[in-house]
């Protein structure tokens, strides 16, 4: 498969078109954004280990039914990916309240949740992907209530996935974000998800510690960013080739492969 012009670029990743026009491939940056674009730097290796984290609970998602853009890896920083048409809404899920939610609405920051909690946000940079309601939803037809509703299904399952997954490897999923996409098939629209889920997606802490492992070390500057994301892919039993990998060795990696291209 020919590798084509890019299409779009985002603050993490860029789409470029295939010789297969229903896929594209979707490519890791090592760029971090944090808090609408208004803090920004590169972390060399980032990228390396979202493509890897992302592939591994996709795949695993698709063998509990949950349709999703991942087709197959390709190296270490892209995918190829069904090409859809992108919701233009965030779906946020929480189970622990902390960050804007806490901020928002003065709930202590670690409450337990109940129920899990979704919340809307428009995906639009300009306007700093402002939190919206169901109903904005339905009156600008962003989305129809059929999709929602199927979306809203995936979410629960979705959730109650990884936070088995996560339970098992001695970390707390709080929250997350989740992009759902359209896809033609057979003539029918059907709804499937897409992006991403990763580090920089997520919020994961250590069940014992509460070690934030996740984009957070960026957003709150607590530095080592590599080393918790390469945690998080060891114990996801990612990278058990290398039982050492640092951000250095995840560098080389990347450019090894570069090279060889
Ligand atoms: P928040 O507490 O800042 O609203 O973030 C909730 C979750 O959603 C957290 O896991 C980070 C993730 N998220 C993104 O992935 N992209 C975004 O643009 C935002 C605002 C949050
Ligand atoms: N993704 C958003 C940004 O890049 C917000 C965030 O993740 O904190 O600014």
């Amino acid at each position: 498969m020919k590798k084509g012009k890019k299409i779009y670029e985002g603050k993490a990743k860029i789409i470029y078109s295939t010789s297969d026009k229903n896929l594209v491939i979707q490519y890791f940056k090592d760029d971090a954004t944090a808090f609408n674009n208004k803090k920004k730097t590169t972390i060399e290796g980032k990228g390396v280990l979202n493509n890897r984290i992302s592939e591994h609970i996709l795949s695993n998602l698709s063998q509990i039914g949950i349709k999703n853009h991942l087709v197959k890896r390709l190296n270490m920083r892209e995918q190829v990916i069904k090409f859809v048409e992108i919701i233009p809404i965030e779906f946020i899920v929480r189970n622990v309240a902390t960050g804007s939610l806490t901020k928002r609405l003065g709930i202590e920051d670690g409450t337990v949740l109940k129920e899990p909690l979704i919340e809307y946000c428009l995906k639009d940079d300009k306007l700093g992907d402002p939190l919206i309601a169901e109903e904005h939803i339905y009156a600008f037809e962003w989305a129809n209530k059929k999709e929602i509703e199927k979306v809203k299904k995936m979410i629960f399952r979705i959730n109650d996935f990884m936070i088995g997954m996560f339970r098992g490897i001695g970390i707390k999923l709080i929250d997350f974000k989740l992009e759902f996409g359209r896809l033609k098939i057979n003539g029918k629209n059907e709804v499937i998800l897409a992006d991403e889920i990763s580090p920089d997606t997520c919020r994961l802490w250590d069940s014992i510690t509460d070690k934030k492992l996740d984009k957070d070390r960026f957003r709150k500057d607590l530095g080592d960013l590599i080393p918790a994301y390469t945690e998080v892919a060891k114990r996801l039993g990612i990278l058990h080739e290398q039982s050492n990998v640092s951000a250095v060795n995840v560098t080389k990696l990347s450019s090894v492969k570069k090279k060889s291209k």
